[in-house]
Parts: structure tokens; C-alpha cells; sequence
């Protein structure tokens, strides 16, 4: 069994899987485990739709896609990516998507297939089971400490995941349509989709899932001060 620091250190987004849901058993010793995650006052903000119904995942990519070809940006809840990039974040972005492409051999100026690569999240990479994580609009109505706790909640599903060899994706890309997700789901009006995270099997010869970009290092990011 992996430590605890392997686990962190070999996970990695998966952007290729079988065709195979999660079986139940396993989701919910993934669940329970991610249900452990700490929270301010332990209000365990988190609202998940657990999804493997592969008729609701191809409505919600359908309704996600037919909103993108109307030229719409996003129809969310909740602004994910900055509004500003400003450096280093930027560059780490740019750096980071370029070397994906660069892998697969696609060009910076091949727009139909970057555009199909953006489709794959709301096809779900073809996987089958994807969690939809929701909190509470009260719970982010002038404070973002949910945002904190549904975020480690995300990390804890991705490493709890990996004891069972089930590789994930994290995606903030349904955090931009999160009012379709909402919709098609026909969630109650108080609940905001933050994100939502691909699980399944990896497909192991895809070039795409041996994409592991690189960290910045400890001197870029951390202070010690002894
Ligand atoms: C909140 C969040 C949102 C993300 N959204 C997407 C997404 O929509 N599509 C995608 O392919 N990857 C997405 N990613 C994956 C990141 O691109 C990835 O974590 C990062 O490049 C580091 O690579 P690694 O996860 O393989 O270590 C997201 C990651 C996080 C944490």
C-alpha cells in the first residue's frame, strides 16, 4: 500500500479512462473516507451528486456543450480561475497547457482540436462516474471558508480514490457552467455547484495520462522562517 506521501505524490489528472463505472461498494468507502475531511466548525459544507447514469452525465455534457455553442463563456455560480492573471500564475498556466499540447502534438493555432480537447471534460473524459460537489449559496454569501473545505473535501476524494486504483480528474471547467449542471439536475435553489471530479479506470496507453506537469520549487513557494 502506498504511504501517504506516495499517494499524494502519484496522483495525477487522468484525462483518458474505460468505459467502467465505479462499482457502489467502492464509491461509498471513497465517500466515507472524504467525509473525514476537516471543516471550519465541522459544517462539512459539501453537497455531492454522486453520478454514474450514463444517460444523466450525457445530458449534462449535452446541455454544457449546447450553451458553449450558443457563445456563451460560462453561466456559473461561483468564479473559479482569476479574473486577472497576473505572474507567476500566468506563466505556470501557460507553461502547463502549452507542454500538454506540445505532447500530443497539437498546435497552438489548431482551434478545432484545443476546442474538442475542452469537450472531453463534459464528455468526462469517457468515465463513467462523476461527483458534482455542491455547498450551500448561504455557506459562500459573504464568506469563502466553505471554498476552503469543499476544496480539501476534492483532494480527499482524488487520494482516497487511489487506494481502490481509481484515477481522477478534478474539474473546474463544470465550475463555469455549474447553472446547467444545476438545471439538468433539477437541484433545489439554495445549493451552488462548485466543481466536480472524474473517476475511473485510466486508459494506460493514452499519451494524454502521462501528462505530469511540473512544480514550482519550495524556494518559489514556501518561506521558512526558523
Ligand atoms: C479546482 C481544479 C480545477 C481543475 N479543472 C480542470 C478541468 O476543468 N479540466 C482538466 O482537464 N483539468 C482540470 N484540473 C486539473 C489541473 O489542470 C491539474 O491538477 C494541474 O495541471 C496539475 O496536474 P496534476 O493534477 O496532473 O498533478 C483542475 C484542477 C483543479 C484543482
Amino acid at each position: 500500500m502506498p504511504t501517504v506521501i506516495q499517494a499524494i505524490e502519484q496522483r495525477s489528472s487522468k484525462r483518458a479512462y474505460l468505459p467502467k463505472p465505479v462499482p457502489q461498494d467502492i464509491q461509498e468507502k471513497i465517500l466515507n473516507a472524504a467525509a473525514m475531511t476537516p471543516s471550519g466548525a465541522n459544517m462539512q459544507p459539501w453537497k455531492v451528486m454522486a453520478i454514474s447514469n450514463e444517460e444523466v452525465l450525457k445530458n449534462i455534457g449535452d446541455a454544457i456543450i449546447a450553451r458553449m455553442d450558443e457563445g456563451l463563456e460560462h453561466d456559473q455560480f461561483i468564479q473559479y480561475y482569476p479574473v486577472n492573471w497576473v505572474n507567476p500564475y500566468k506563466k505556470r498556466r501557460i507553461v502547463t497547457g502549452s507542454g500538454l499540447y506540445k505532447l500530443l502534438e497539437v498546435d497552438r493555432k489548431d482551434n478545432a482540436t484545443r476546442l474538442k480537447m475542452w469537450h472531453d471534460n463534459f464528455r468526462w473524459f469517457g468515465a463513467q462516474t462523476v461527483y458534482f460537489v455542491f455547498t450551500d449559496k448561504a455557506n459562500i454569501d459573504g464568506a469563502q471558508g466553505a471554498l476552503i473545505d469543499c476544496g480539501a473535501y476534492m483532494q480527499s476524494i482524488m487520494l482516497a480514490a487511489q487506494e481502490f486504483g481509481i484515477d481522477s480528474c478534478p474539474q473546474g471547467s463544470t465550475t463555469e457552467f455549474g447553472r446547467v449542471v444545476a438545471r439538468v439536475l433539477d437541484m433545489p435553489d439554495n445549493l451552488a455547484l462548485l466543481y466536480s471530479v472524474v473517476l475511473g479506470y485510466e486508459e494506460k496507453d493514452a499519451k494524454i495520462n502521462s501528462y505530469q506537469p511540473k512544480r514550482a520549487s519550495l524556494e518559489e513557494t514556501v518561506t521558512f522562517i526558523n
